[in-house]
């Protein structure tokens, strides 16, 4: 049993997780002083954004030296510190390793587009133009605009997925790989415990770099984390290629002698490409999957997520219902009190299953989307594209930890992002003096997931395969969820069952009885005996 098995695990968005500098910015030091309540909360894996050196033209996931602390979250020392503090706690520390690209003001991109014969040139994806003078094929970046910019120095087109200022690099190249054996290694003897892998599924590209095909009709589920213009083309020859599975193997040769995890952002929505990831226990360790994300309150779509989940290798999964790239799981699912209560019972849907559920900071709270206007705008994909509906700041506004200017986030007038229209019950110091609230209940769900051992060792045995109903059973363990608005009731299995956990908690500790009764958007975990 690996120890990330059973476990819980939490992002921080390291921006707006905590700012101890007064500079508006969240940053390590930050986030040390507040790892106690992450201990009170009880999980058990922090995962901190990037918080290497960069020139933030994505807010960090443009890496400029893979091996340092920029300013802005402090220096190296604080790093050591969280990772200690974190030990002490218990909680073990995943870092964000982003090897799809890096920023254009890294050293090997400066060296690189300085000339053609550069040793540095092959670290990336130069291509001659078109005949015409044109992009070498029709690739898009995910955050708008075409996937090539041309540098009038040398007379090639550098690839990029996302922004011009992030560079692909090309993963064809042994000394790319080399480079980052040891990046991996370098972290790993500074203690951290693994590494969150940042856009997984698209390091190796085709080696001839075809035009992808265009789309044909969208899918059922709603893509929405990328501008529109990416959704065109059908990702056939820029993701998802073979060879990629290799990276992990040959990284678990550098991580397992650390016993560290390897999670994947694999950002693969149907099942037959995720698969692959998991498949064999030799490469990722667990992957994202991220399906039950994107299909909104659609019992169906939700119920055909978590059976696909569940059925990967066993345990391969980390579950998600919000990240830093999506809308809050109670805005997506409609906002106010009804938003509220459909994330709670998403969330209790995901803790029960096999391999690892993680929660993206403030979702404990039970945070709606916090209020940005347009011109506040700072995510690249609004910025480049004006396309607002995509932004993803929404979901990154400060945490607010107590009520008053700067919400316990920072004693600055201005946080790099408003904050939100947060009102004081939002806050975790009021959730936190209140037994019925929100954070309570998230706790007592953690906590319920650490102690069942059915939920770390027993298959998934569905109850239900249609109707408003999503159920099933683990061993002596059943959790149930009504996702449609009408009471609706099932029966259980032989024998006695008591709840010990609802998301209403309202009937906690009862005995079911023979017919469970369940009410509108509330589930509940039940124990045999
Ligand atoms: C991942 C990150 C996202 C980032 C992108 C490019 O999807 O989660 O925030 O913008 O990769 O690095």
């Amino acid at each position: 049993m690996t120890w990330w098995r059973g476990a819980v695990g939490y992002e921080v968005y390291i921006r707006s997780f905590a700012d101890s500098d007064g500079d508006g910015v969240g940053d390590l030091r930050g986030l040390h002083d507040r790892l106690d309540h992450l201990a009170w909360l009880g999980v058990d894996i922090v995962w901190i954004t990037p918080f290497y050196p960069s020139p933030m033209h994505d807010h960090g996931y443009d890496v400029a030296d893979y091996k340092g602390v920029d300013p802005v979250f402090g220096a190296m020392a604080d790093l050591d510190a969280v990772v200690e503090k974190a030990h002490g706690l218990g909680l073990r520390v995943v870092v964000d390793l982003v090897p799809n690209h890096s920023s254009s003001e890294h050293r090997w991109f400066r060296e690189s587009r300085s000339s053609r014969d550069n040793p540095y040139r092959d670290y990336y994806l130069w291509r001659d133009p078109a005949p015409d003078g044109g992009p070498p094929n029709n690739w898009v970046s995910h955050f708008g605009g075409l996937a090539w910019t041309l540098d009038e120095t040398t007379g090639q087109y550098w690839c990029h997925l996302f922004l011009p200022e992030q560079p692909d690099l090309n993963w064809a190249n042994e000394a790319v790989r080399a480079q980052f054996d040891d990046i991996l290694r370098f972290w790993l003897d500074r203690g951290v415990d693994g590494f969150r892998i940042d856009v997984a599924h698209q390091l190796v590209k085709h080696p001839d770099l075809p035009d992808n095909p265009v789309a044909d009709e969208p899918d059922d589920v709603e893509m929405g984390t990328t501008a529109s213009i990416w959704e065109t083309l059908e990702h056939r020859y820029d993701s998802d290629q073979p060879g990629t599975v290799e990276i992990y193997r040959r990284w678990r040769k550098v991580a397992d002698p650390y016993d560290a995890l390897l999670l994947g952002e694999v950002y693969l929505l149907e099942a037959e490409h995720f698969e692959r990831y998991v498949r064999d226990d030799d490469g990722l360790n667990l992957a994202f999957w991220f399906t039950p994300l994107h299909v909104g309150w659609d019992v169906d779509l939700l119920r055909r997520a978590l059976v696909d989940g569940a059925g990967f290798r066993r345990g391969g999964v980390a579950w998600v219902s919000g990240s830093h790239d999506r809308p809050r799981a109670v805005s997506r699912f409609g906002g106010g009190e009804v938003g509220r209560r459909r994330a709670l019972v998403l969330s209790t849907l995901l803790f029960g299953m096999p391999g690892t559920p993680f929660l993206y900071q403030g979702e404990e709270l039970g945070l709606p989307d916090g209020v940005i206007t347009s011109e506040e705008a700072q995510d690249p994909i609004a910025v480049r594209t004006g396309e607002l509906e995509h932004s993803r700041d929404v979901c990154r506004t400060p945490m607010p930890w107590t009520p008053g200017p700067g919400l316990g986030f920072t004693t600055a007038a201005r946080a790099w992002l408003p904050f939100g229209n947060r009102v004081e019950s939002d806050t975790v110091a009021v959730q936190r003096a209140d037994e019925s609230s929100t954070i309570h209940r998230y706790r007592r769900l953690v906590g319920l997931r650490r102690e069942t051992a059915d939920l770390h060792t027993e298959p998934v045995e569905w109850l239900t395969d249609e109707g408003p109903l999503i159920a099933y059973r683990r061993g002596g363990t059943i959790v149930a969820a009504n996702c449609g608005a009408q009471a609706v009731a099932l029966e259980l299995p032989e024998g006695t069952w008591t709840i010990v956990f609802d998301t209403t908690a309202a009937t906690e500790s009862a005995d079911a009885g023979r017919t469970l009764e369940l009410a509108g958007h509330q589930a509940v975990v039940l124990r045999r005996g």
